[in-house]
């Protein structure tokens, strides 16, 4: 029996190594998200096609910002209570990646800024 701890120790170990690999971390977001840089993309690959100036709001690069913070689809007090981000937790869910949304909740977080 003792014979077999030495092996069984190493397996449970290379087993245990092996399982990190296949942990799914959540993606790190960076400070000072900027508008123009990190948000729009997310709008100009993923929503335009819809949202092209037939559907509210209007994701376009020209009018996004304004059709946003008009609209009142973003909450700077209460975040994620914002439209926009709730939307893409509901019906709207596999319409952006997890880091989008993300990216869009800290945006908002940091003021929703026109950066
Ligand atoms: C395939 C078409 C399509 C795409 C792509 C799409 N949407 Fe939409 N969106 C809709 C439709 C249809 C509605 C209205 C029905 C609803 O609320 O689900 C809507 C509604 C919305 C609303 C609520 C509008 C309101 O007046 O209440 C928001 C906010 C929104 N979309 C954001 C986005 C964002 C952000 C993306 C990109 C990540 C996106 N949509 C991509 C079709 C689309």
């Amino acid at each position: 029996m003792r014979r077999l701890i030495l092996p069984v120790t190493c397996l449970l170990v290379m087993s245990l190594y092996s399982c990190e690999k296949f942990v799914i971390y959540p993606p790190e977001i960076p400070e000072g998200i900027s508008y123009s840089e990190s948000i729009q993309p997310i709008f100009d690959g993923k929503c335009v096609t819809c949202h092209g100036g037939n559907r509210d709001p209007d994701l376009r690069p020209e009018n996004s910002y304004d059709a946003l913070i008009n609209g009142g689809f973003v909450n700077t007090d209460d975040p994620e209570s914002s439209e926009l981000y709730q939307k893409l937790r509901g019906t709207h869910d596999s319409r952006a990646s997890e880091e989008d949304k993300l990216l869009i909740l800290k945006w908002i977080t940091e003021g929703a800024l026109n950066n």
